[in-house]
């Protein structure tokens, strides 16, 4: 059997700064129409991706978020992006790289490839469903409420400037809490917040699937503002909802937590680069020639033009 394939390709120019660990080289996006044309040695291995359950029952969030809305948010909606994305990439390049991967490949500079709404979804509603837990809200402490306070002056400045976020979303879409760290640039994205500075907190929103992974910043709450999400419980009401996910919902140890991950991975980065810096030095004091990101090797004559 032949295959017909149909294929867009993917520069490298956007991939390194997200610390992808796929090649640097160009990526070829080959969706195969038929998965039978591959001989067993050859064949892509398929990594099937999960659906992951909620850290709690389906009810044990009511009377805030009913069972129901449980079973259709997850149990619909979630499912389906999975059952999606398994089918849009099998026998693709994209098959088998982790799920945070394929979201900022298939991002694409915001020109989406077909699996990024997917692929999103499904990360957007596993962090969505941690940020919360049964008997939440209430204050955050420590470390994170300090910098809480720094950036926005108080914990309830920062829950005004949430909800202002998450109401304000034109039609479907997510409010964030991030950890914007080291970097301004962002190969695969515009950043939408360039004139501020790092190594702080911000709160964005986005809309339909985008997330913040994709400019690089790392997500510490987000709260799913798709009608799916609280329409049976608070009809066309979404400030209520909004209020209800801040005042007894959201889980600040989760928050804590990721903030944590969020700056020793900052500082992890900035060691790297520091290292990077260094070896660079020693070559150039030594003579030798500074390797650079591309390798002139993989330039086609009309990328040199
Ligand atoms: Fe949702």
């Amino acid at each position: 059997m032949v295959a017909t394939a149909t294929s867009t390709l993917l520069t490298s120019s956007f991939l390194p700064c997200q610390g992808l660990r796929v090649s640097t080289r160009s990526l070829q996006w080959r969706k195969n129409e038929t998965n039978c044309t591959r001989k067993a040695g050859s064949r892509i291995i398929t990594a099937k991706l999960e659906l992951r359950p909620p850290p709690y029952s389906m009810n044990a969030l009511e009377p805030h978020m009913s069972r129901k809305t449980l079973e259709y948010h997850w149990g619909k909606h979630h499912r389906g992006y999975v059952e999606n994305l398994n089918k849009q990439i099998m026998g693709t390049e994209l098959d088998g790289m982790t799920l945070e991967d394929i979201i900022i490949v298939s991002y694409n500079k915001g020109d989406l490839l077909p699996a990024f709404n997917n692929a999103a979804q499904i990360w957007n509603h596993d962090f969505f469903w941690e940020s919360m837990k049964p008997g939440g809200g209430g204050n955050p402490s420590g470390d994170l409420l300090e910098l809480i306070d720094r950036d926005f002056g108080s914990f309830e400045g920062f829950v005004k400037e949430f909800k202002s976020a998450a109401s304000t979303q034109f039609g479907s879409g997510w409010a964030w809490l991030a950890y914007k760290a080291n970097r301004l640039d962002v190969g695969n994205a515009v950043n939408p917040r360039p004139s501020d500075e790092d190594k702080k907190l911000v709160v964005v929103k986005s809309h339909n699937a985008v997330n913040p992974l994709v400019w690089d910043y790392s997500p510490l709450l987000t709260i799913d503002v798709w009608e799916h999400a609280y329409y049976l419980d608070f009809q066309n009401k979404r400030a209520d909802y909004i209020s209800i996910f801040m005042e007894k919902l959201v889980s600040w140890e989760a928050v804590s937590s990721r903030f944590e991950m969020a700056k020793a991975r900052a500082a992890e980065r900035e060691r790297e680069e520091e290292r990077r810096r260094e070896e660079e030095e020693e070559q150039s004091a030594n003579g030798e020639p500074v390797e650079m990101y591309l390798d002139s090797s993989d330039t086609d004559a009309s990328e040199a033009e």
